[in-house]
C-alpha cells in the first residue's frame, strides 16, 4: 500500500509534504518520513507510527529545502520501525516507494557483492543502492534511474530526488498509481489527485510503464522503452478542503451518521424527480439486458455488497450472477461468457486485486462496469460504464457509508433492469422504488433510536473473545459484514455465517462465552428458519442478541438475552437498514475496549499491493 508524494516547490516544502501525507494516510500509517534537499544535500526525517509522530519530530528539527519527497507506510518487507521508514537514501539519491519489488533479494545479493551496505530490511532500499551504483559508474540521474527501473520486477510507483539536483524529480508507475500535478511555478507527484487537491487542480494520471522527469517547468513522460509520450492533463473534481471529524469523536461515527444524507444523495442521482421511478444509465441497462451472465468482483466490505446484489439480480431481475473475491478470481482463469458484463465494486477504486481482475475481464472481452466512490480512480478510468456512489470521502478504515451507498446503487440497478426486462410488474416496481425512497428517513430513524441502547449492549459484550453472526438470504452478507466490522476495529474474533450452515460447524463453538448475533426480521420470508437457529443456540447455552423487528422480537423475546428492534422494513431494502445496528455494535464495542477505531492495527483503507 503506502502513499507517496514529491514536490518541486517555490518555498520550503516540508509543511506541504506533511499536509499531502495527511491526505494519503488512508494508505497506511505504520511510519512516515520525508526527505528534502538542503544546500544540495539529502536530509531526512522519519518516525515510526502515525504521521503525528513525524510532525512532532519535524516541530523539534525542521527540514528546509524546496525539493522533497514524502511517504506514509503500510509495512510489507521489514517491521514498522524508524529504520525501515521511507524515504530510503544514499548520499546521492532518496526514494519513496509504494508497492513491492519482487526481485529485491536477488538485487540485494548482487549489490552486496559490490560492497553496498544495507541498513534496512525493506525491498525499497535496493532501489536507492541500484541508482547510486549506476551513478557511480558515470550515469546522469535520469539515466541511472532508468537503468535501475529496467531491473525492477513487481508492482510499484516511485518518486526520487537527487543530491545537487534542485530542479529534478523522477517518478515511475508500474502497477500502482501515480499522478503528476501542475502548479504555478511548482510541480508535484503523488499517489492520487486527492493528496494534491489543495495544491493544484491540474492533474495527469500516469499509465502503467510510464516514467516521468519533472522539473519546475513541467513534466516529460516516457514509456519504459524511453519513447516520449503525451498523457491527458485534466482538471480534477477532487475537493481540496480538509475532511474533519466535526463534533464526532471518530471519523467512523461521523460516517455512520452521514448515511441518511449520502444514501439520499446517491438515491437522488438515480431517481427521476417527476415520476419517482428509478433511472439508471441506458448503456448500463443495455449491456446487462443482453448479458447471459453478470460477474461481480470486489474485496472486503465491497465484496459483501456484491453478495447482497447477487440475491437482488437473481431474484428480481432473473439475471444469473457469479461473485468472487478479486484475489481469487484474478488467478483462476475463469471462462467468461461472450457478451458478459463484469461489475467491480470499490470504495477507493484503487484496490490492486480488483483492478487486476478488471483487466483480466477486459482481456476476455467483457463489458466493464464499476460502482466506485472515489472519483478519478484507476478503476473508474479503466471501466466502460461507471456508477458513482455519492458517499463522499470515507476516512475511517472500516467501511460504513461506502457500503450502504454501494447497496443503494446496486439495488437501483437491479430494480431498473427488472423493469426494463419486464421481470417485475409495474406495481411491484413502484412498491420497491417506494421502499428505496424511504431508506434515507428510515436510516435516520434507526440511528436515532438505537445508538444509545446499542452502547448499553456493547458494555456487556466488549470482553467477549469470540462472537458469531448469523443471517439468511439477503441478511447472510450482513452477518458477514457485521463480523468483519467487529474484528477489524475491536480485534474480537468474529465469524459471519449463513444461519443454515450453523449445524455444519459453528454450533460446536456455542457456549455461554460466545455471544451470538442473529439478524432475522419477523417479516422476512425466512424468519421461521432463523427462529429455529435461535432456539438451537439457546438450547446449547448460547446467549443471543437478536436484531429484528417487532414481530420477530415478540416471537423470540423469551429466548434471547438482548435485542435491537427496528420498525417495519420492506424486505427489498432490509440489507441496507439492518447493516446500521451491526455498524453501531462494532463501533461501540471497540470504543468500550478503547481500540484505535479509525486506524486499527495492521489495516489500511486502500489495499494497493497483493
Ligand atoms: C480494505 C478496506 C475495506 C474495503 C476493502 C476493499 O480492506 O479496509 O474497508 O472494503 O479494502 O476496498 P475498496 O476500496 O476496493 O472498496
Amino acid at each position: 500500500m503506502c502513499g507517496i508524494i514529491g514536490i518541486l516547490g517555490e518555498k520550503d516544502v516540508a509543511p506541504l509534504l506533511v499536509e499531502g501525507l495527511k491526505r494519503l494516510e488512508y494508505r497506511g500509517y505504520d511510519s512516515a518520513g520525508i526527505a528534502t534537499l538542503s544546500n544540495g544535500h539529502i536530509q531526512r526525517c522519519r518516525a515510526k507510527g502515525k504521521l503525528a509522530n513525524l510532525e512532532d519530530k519535524l516541530g523539534a528539527q525542521p527540514l528546509s529545502g524546496t525539493t522533497g519527497i514524502g511517504h506514509t507506510r503500510w509495512a510489507t518487507h521489514g517491521a514498522p520501525t524508524e529504520d525501515n521508514a521511507h524515504p530510503h537514501a544514499t548520499e546521492k539519491v532518496a526514494v519513496v516507494h509504494n508497492g513491492i519489488i519482487e526481485n529485491y533479494a536477488q538485487l540485494k545479493d548482487e549489490l552486496e557483492k559490490l560492497q553496498c551496505r544495507f541498513e534496512t530490511d525493506t525491498d525499497t532500499e535496493v532501489i536507492a543502492h541500484l541508482v547510486t551504483h549506476y551513478m557511480t559508474q558515470g550515469m546522469k540521474p535520469q539515466e541511472a534511474a532508468n537503468a535501475a527501473l529496467d531491473r525492477l520486477e513487481g508492482a510499484f510507483s516511485l518518486a526520487l530526488i537527487f543530491a545537487g539536483e534542485h530542479d529534478l524529480l523522477i517518478g515511475a508507475r508500474q502497477g500502482t498509481p501515480l499522478a503528476v500535478g501542475y502548479g504555478e511555478g511548482e510541480m508535484y507527484l503523488a499517489s492520487d489527485s486527492y493528496a494534491l487537491a489543495p495544491l493544484t487542480r491540474k492533474i495527469c494520471f500516469l499509465e502503467d510503464g510510464d516514467r516521468v522527469k519533472v522539473t519546475r517547468d513541467g513534466a516529460q513522460i516516457y514509456t519504459n522503452d524511453n519513447t516520449p509520450v503525451e498523457r491527458d492533463i485534466r482538471i480534477t473534481a477532487q475537493s481540496g478542503a480538509a475532511t474533519g471529524k466535526g463534533a464526532y469523536k471518530h471519523f467512523m461515527l461521523k460516517e455512520i451518521h452521514e448515511q441518511p444524507a449520502v444514501i439520499g444523495d446517491t438515491l437522488n442521482s438515480f431517481i427521476n424527480p417527476a415520476t419517482g421511478t428509478i433511472h439508471m444509465p441506458d448503456d448500463a441497462l443495455a449491456a446487462l439486458e443482453k448479458a447471459p451472465r453478470l460477474t461481480m468482483i470486489a474485496c472486503g466490505t465491497a465484496f459483501y455488497a456484491c453478495m447482497v446484489a447477487k440475491y437482488w439480480f437473481e431474484q428480481i431481475a432473473r439475471l444469473p450472477v457469479e461473485i468472487d473475491v478479486a484475489s481469487e478470481f484474478r488467478y483462476r482463469e475463469a471462462p467468461l461468457p461472450e457478451g458478459g458484463v463484469a461489475l467491480f465494486v470499490s470504495q477507493s477504486g484503487e484496490t490492486l486485486d480488483t483492478l487486476e481482475a478488471l483487466r483480466y475481464c477486459k482481456r476476455e472481452g467483457q463489458t466493464i462496469m464499476s460502482v466506485v466512490n472515489t472519483i478519478e480512480s484507476t478503476i473508474e478510468r479503466e471501466s466502460d460504464i461507471v456508477l458513482h456512489t455519492l458517499a463522499g470521502p470515507e476516512i475511517g478504515v472500516a467501511s460504513t457509508k461506502a457500503f450502504t451507498t454501494q447497496l443503494t446503487t446496486l439495488a437501483c440497478l437491479a430494480l431498473a433492469l427488472s423493469v426494463r426486462t419486464g421481470k417485475v410488474d409495474e406495481q411491484q416496481a413502484a412498491e420497491m422504488a417506494e421502499a428505496l425512497r424511504h431508506v434515507p428517513a428510515q436510516t435516520a430513524a434507526v440511528l436515532g433510536d438505537h445508538e444509545s441502547p446499542v452502547q448499553d449492549i456493547a458494555r456487556e459484550l466488549f470482553e467477549a473473545k469470540d462472537m458469531l453472526y448469523f443471517g439468511r438470504g439477503l441478511l447472510y452478507p450482513v452477518a458477514m459484514e457485521g463480523a468483519l466490522k467487529l474484528k477489524e476495529i475491536s480485534y474480537i474474533h468474529a465469524e459471519g455465517y449463513a444461519a443454515g450452515e450453523m449445524k455444519h460447524g459453528p454450533i460446536a463453538l456455542i457456549d455461554e462465552h460466545v455471544p451470538v448475533v442473529v439478524i432475522a426480521p419477523g417479516n422476512d420470508p425466512l424468519f421461521e428458519k432463523a427462529a429455529s437457529n435461535v432456539q438451537e443456540t439457546v438450547a446449547r447455552g448460547g446467549e443471543v442478541l437478536l436484531i429484528s423487528d417487532e414481530v420477530g422480537t415478540a416471537q423470540l423475546k423469551d429466548h434471547i438475552k438482548w435485542h435491537i428492534t427496528l420498525g417495519d422494513v420492506h424486505p427489498f431494502v432490509m440489507p441496507i437498514l439492518y447493516t446500521l445496528p451491526v455498524q453501531l455494535l462494532a463501533y461501540y464495542i471497540a470504543v468500550t475496549k478503547g481500540t484505535d477505531v479509525d486506524q486499527p492495527r495492521n489495516l489500511a483503507k486502500s489495499v494497493t499491493v497483493e
